[in-house]
């Protein structure tokens, strides 16, 4: 019998967009809310003796995790053989330590509700800062795949013409490896982050690439500020219109249309679908996947 993917509710295109690759089937689940805001589940493909992939970015983690939670149960519950989760964004990844007396470590709690709940994990660029690997918290097998390969394709094309600025310390993990694949130049800059909407980037060390366009590089785009704040300061310098390049493009609070009206051309892949997601990294997840599946 062929392997199911079954897409929670939102993510229809990543499982049809995977199945293939994987060769797998994509399998028919009803999920609608009770007038009381409950979920009611229903797989409509058997699921007996079958392995099983959910498919859920979990962008905004909180109003998708029970559902998915839920799913998962309910198919130990019908009988199938394994069951995973195909999740290209790994939400719950940036609380990594307790910066404060008192606080939720959330990424190793979230850790050790998905590792209850599914036999593997597959996912793309998670966010590790403090946790060197997703296996230090993640207690199940785990498949990471890179989306360097897709967006040093976009960027190859601009070689010769651009420079990538990673905006902190932590980028530079991905703006060095881009960097080599794409055999474009980078450079990486210091911020300092006062809140969660509030970041200062100091900058330097950019006389060497005057004349070429900036490629700000980041694992994901959330509020947008870190972006924000270095396309302005870049603009300030005297560079033209940069690239915002990012894995993740999960613009909370309207920040792509920030950051579009301060005059950035915005890209991502599609882990998170949104206007911007034109680099496909379906092949690689599929890729991925057919390993676990
Ligand atoms: C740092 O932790 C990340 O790599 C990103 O720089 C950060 O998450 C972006 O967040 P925001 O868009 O809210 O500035």
């Amino acid at each position: 019998m062929k392997p199911v993917i079954f897409a929670l509710p939102g993510n229809n295109e990543l499982a049809a967009g995977i199945a293939a690759t994987a060769k797998a089937d994509v399998g028919e689940l009803s999920h609608r809310r009770f007038p009381d805001g409950e979920s009611y589940l229903r797989f409509l493909t058997p699921v007996e003796g079958r392995s099983i992939a959910l498919a859920c970015s979990l962008h905004d983690p909180d109003s998708k995790s029970l559902p998915l939670l839920l799913a998962a149960a309910a198919l130990r519950d019908l009988g199938a053989h394994r069951v995973g989760l195909v999740t290209p964004y790994l939400g719950y990844m940036r609380q990594d330590k307790r910066f404060n007396p008192g606080e939720a470590v959330t990424s190793v709690s979230f850790a050790r509700l998905l590792s209850g709940a599914f036999d593997w994990i597959v996912t793309i660029d998670p966010h590790l800062h403090r946790h060197a690997s997703l296996t230090d918290i993640y207690n199940i097998p785990v498949g990471v795949g890179h989306a360097t390969a897709v967006l040093a394709d976009y960027l190859r094309p601009q070689s010769g013409s651009v420079f990538l600025v990673g905006p902190d310390e932590e980028s530079e993990q991905w703006v060095s490896t881009l960097s080599v694949a794409a055999s474009v130049p980078f450079v990486t800059m210091q911020k300092t982050r006062s809140g969660d909407r509030s970041v200062s980037i100091a900058f330097s060390g950019l006389d060497a690439f005057r004349g070429l366009r900036p490629v700000l590089v980041d694992d994901m785009i959330s509020s947008g500020v870190t972006m924000e704040v270095a396309v302005n300061q870049l603009l300030a310098l005297g560079f033209s219109n940069p690239i915002c390049l990012a894995v993740h493009g999960i613009f909370a609070d309207g920040a792509l249309a920030r950051l579009e009206c301060a005059g950035a051309r915005v890209v991502t892949t599609n882990t998170i679908p949104s206007p911007v997601a034109r680099l496909d990294i379906y092949p690689t997840v599929g890729e991925l996947l057919s390993e676990f599946i």
